[in-house]
């Protein structure tokens, strides 16, 4: 069966330590446990719509490691389709260090491995799923080459997320290509060198015009973590509440916040319900611990909400 949404993107083995805060420049710091936990931003964006019952495949590389296993496995179970997940031998797959915090929060160091070995060629020949998906989800975890011919192959509606935030301005024509561009806070300020724009209470056709301006991508949905989210088209701004929930870990909420968008662009939902349903997705994956085991399904979401 053909799919609905195609993700290219990354899959990490994340090597996670809870600590009370997250450690500064030059400190050492005792943690908890190391946890093994499947993660990636791609692999998670795929694994959160497949949980919300889309038919999903993902495109991407693991190494041919004991991680590279595990991870297959984990994406596989949760119904997506690995058949354009390849193996690169003899090479690592990638990992994420990532600490979490007490309150939540977490910081994480990516190494890419085998994600890095995702080429052009390999994302052309997944040129049928991405022609007959209705939804492309991207991030820059892979080479950017790889994620410029998803873009030009894919013919239905394509997000991008901007994290890593890119060091170097991404091209323009890539940028213009993209249906909506989903960047947190963070990612915002290092791509537009205007961290203010993101302000939650600063929402105001001022702000969408001047984001339209540096980001030229058709729209734009700044996540705001617990604040829930920013809708910018060119023209205007609105901001969707987040449900208040008791947060235990954030690690995944932008890549469940996508999935779901995702999820309700296959219904045709417009930009501003997607996001509705987007919030609440985001919320309830911060309910839980680690990336992929905190990825609700749609019975989780209302069930955890109304709880
Ligand atoms: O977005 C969360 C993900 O970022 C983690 O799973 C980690 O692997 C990094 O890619």
């Amino acid at each position: 069966m053909k799919p609905e949404v195609v993700v290219v993107g990354s899959a990490n083995l994340d090597l996670v330590v809870d600590v009370a805060t997250i450690p500064v420049a030059g400190e050492t710091i005792h943690g908890g446990d190391l946890q093994r936990i499947p993660g990636g931003k791609g692999a998670n964006q795929a694994v959160a719509a497949a949980r919300l019952g889309r038919r999903v495949a993902m495109v991407g590389r693991v190494g041919d490691d004991e991680a590279g296993t595990m991870l297959r496995a984990a994406i596989a179970s949760a119904g997506v389709d690995v058949t354009e997940l390849l193996t690169t031998e003899s090479t690592a797959s990638g990992v994420a260090l990532i600490a979490v915090a007490a309150d939540g929060e977490n910081s994480i160091v990516v190494s890419p491995g085998a994600n890095n070995r995702l080429s052009p060629a390999d994302v052309e020949s997944a040129a049928g799923a991405l022609q007959s998906a209705k939804v492309t989800l991207l991030q820059l975890e892979v080479p950017v080459e790889a994620v410029t011919a998803a873009v030009r192959c894919a013919t239905g509606v394509v997000l991008l997320t901007p994290a890593p935030a890119p060091r170097v301005p991404l091209d323009e024509d890539l940028l213009s290509s993209i249906d909506v561009i989903v960047p947190n806070q963070s990612e915002l300020a290092t791509m537009t060198g205007q961290a203010q724009l993101a302000a939650s209470g600063e929402v105001n056709a001022e702000v969408a015009v001047e984001l339209a301006r540096v980001i030229p991508a058709a729209a734009a949905v700044v996540t705001l973590g617990s604040e829930g989210a920013m809708v910018v088209t060119p023209d205007d701004a609105c901001h969707v509440r987040a449900p208040q929930v008791a947060s235990l870990d954030t690690t995944a909420a932008g890549d469940a916040f996508c999935g779901a968008l995702a999820d309700a662009f296959v219904d045709g939902a417009d930009l501003v319900a997607a996001t509705q349903w987007a919030v609440k997705v985001g919320a309830v994956s911060t309910m839980r611990y680690g990336a992929q085991p905190s990825l609700p399904s749609r019975a989780d979401v209302e069930n955890l909400l109304t709880n």
